[in-house]
């Protein structure tokens, strides 16, 4: 009998070809990258690194994972790559406890403007055990760079995060180097979202700045769930030490044995994204958010647009996903910067491209889809967030029982499925 488990795989399955994924942190990952995270690599133990196992039997995975190191270590040209963190988040507490005593004072942008939650946010690790202090992004949303100045020399951090969850511009790490350098921080540089795109030489490379890298393997690298850490020649020069000190911090310190399906899968996808067709999919991610993001009246030199909806109306985040949701649209809610009404019901909506491009959509297919955008946020108006809290749970359920109703909600679905149907999804078709 098969399990209840594919009945629930196939709906989602649906979901992922009729409709528009475009959560900027998602991707479509190739028919080989799932063979290898299906394969019998996941019966095995392999607690410790390639020759230096706990247990026996790991020949074979002292080479898969010996060939993702390798992978890893000529795509970025970094002399040092480390692939068995479960996830970008452990991946950045390793770094953290590699790099810091508990105490330590580190720096990461602030979640309200664009930041991770392991950089320092409020009930995360990195500001429970680390004395966390938060730089933010001013009035033109971009990072400010008086005031991370001014806070490191104040603050006089061990460890200073470049990297971002929505920020739509790019990142001159070379500033961040020179501030670093000011206060003797190690420089680490999370480019998990932008990872194709530095790959694919969209986006400048921190390589010749940062200490220490991390990245997802899930966004735009288009890999499994998992993390990659890299050290660079000047964090090899900072510490010589470095290596083992991560090593350390992901086992003992952290995790126990590595998901080996995950780290063959990620090898795979290290593969692809060495081939020269992957070059052109991370220009196409950012060609496609270009003409996407001035369709919605807005810029974006990423993967990702992070658009305001203040001009329909007060904390309309939620509305909007809801509603681009029964429209067969996935996005997320977020804050803006300087957000005007709630971190739980915020202003914003962030969305991006590289799940579509991977589908093989491009310019002129942007344009259709930010008119559906338009035609869904039109049906939103005047669904203000109530100011006062205690009404807003009762008023979203109405709200969302309207949109459940709407017409030309229904009318748009249909036409996105029509759309989206034509386009491949690997694993589904
Ligand atoms: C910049 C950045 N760092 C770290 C992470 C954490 O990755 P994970 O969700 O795999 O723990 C994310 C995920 O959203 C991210 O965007």
């Amino acid at each position: 009998m098969t399990s209840k488990v594919f009945k629930l795989i196939a709906k989602e399955a649906h979901r992922q070809k009729y409709g528009l994924e475009m959560i900027p942190s998602e991707n479509y990952v190739s028919e080989n990258v799932l063979k290898a995270l299906g394969s019998i690599l996941t019966n095995k133990y392999s607690e410790g690194f390639p020759g230096r196992r706990y247990y026996g039997g790991n020949e074979v995975i002292d080479k898969i994972e010996n060939y993702a190191q390798d992978l890893a270590k000529e795509l970025f040209k970094v002399p040092i790559a480390l692939v068995q963190s479960y996830s970008g988040s452990p991946a950045n507490q390793a770094i953290t406890m590699a790099v810091c005593k508990p105490g330590d004072v580190v720096m990461g942008l602030t979640l309200s403007s664009g930041g991770h939650l392991t950089h320092g946010a409020k009930l995360n690790f990195s500001s429970i055990f680390y004395k966390a202090v938060n730089y933010s992004v001013g009035d033109d949303w971009k990072i400010n760079f008086e005031e991370l100045e001014t806070l490191a020399k104040k603050h006089k951090p061990k460890m200073i995060w470049v990297g971002t969850t929505a920020y739509p511009f790019k990142l001159d790490y070379k500033k961040f180097r020179k501030i670093a350098d000011e206060v003797d921080a190690t420089l680490v540089a999370d480019i998990s979202h932008i990872t194709g795109l530095i790959i694919g030489g969209v986006h400048t490379s921190p390589v010749p700045y940062a200490d220490i890298i991390m990245t997802t393997t899930h966004k735009t690298l288009r890999g499994p769930r998992g993390a990659m850490i890299l050290v660079t020649e000047r964090g090899l020069e900072r510490d010589p030490e470095i290596k083992g000190k991560i090593e350390r911090a992901i086992i003992p310190g952290i995790q126990g044995g590595p998901h080996n399906h995950q780290t063959a899968a990620i090898a795979v996808s290290l593969e692809e994204a060495l081939k020269p067709s992957f070059k052109k999919y991370a220009i196409q991610v950012v060609n496609n958010a270009a003409v996407l993001a001035k369709e919605l009246g807005t810029v974006s030199e990423t993967h990702l647009i992070l658009l305001s909806l203040t001009s329909y109306g007060y904390g309309m985040g939620y509305q909007a996903q809801y509603a681009l949701e029964e429209a067969g649209i996935t996005v997320n809610k977020n804050t803006i910067p300087g957000e005007p009404a709630s971190p739980f019901y915020p202003s914003g909506i962030r969305l991006g491209t590289p799940a579509l491009t991977t589908r093989g959509m491009k310019e002129k297919d942007m344009i259709k889809i930010a008119r559906w955008i338009k035609r869904v946020l039109e049906e939103i108006r005047g669904l203000d967030l109530p100011k006062e809290q205690e009404q807003r749970k009762d008023f979203l359920n109405e709200a969302k029982a309207r949109l459940n109703k709407n017409k030309n909600l229904k009318q748009i679905r249909k036409e996105i499925e029509d759309f989206a149907g034509k386009f491949p999804v690997p694993g589904v078709d």
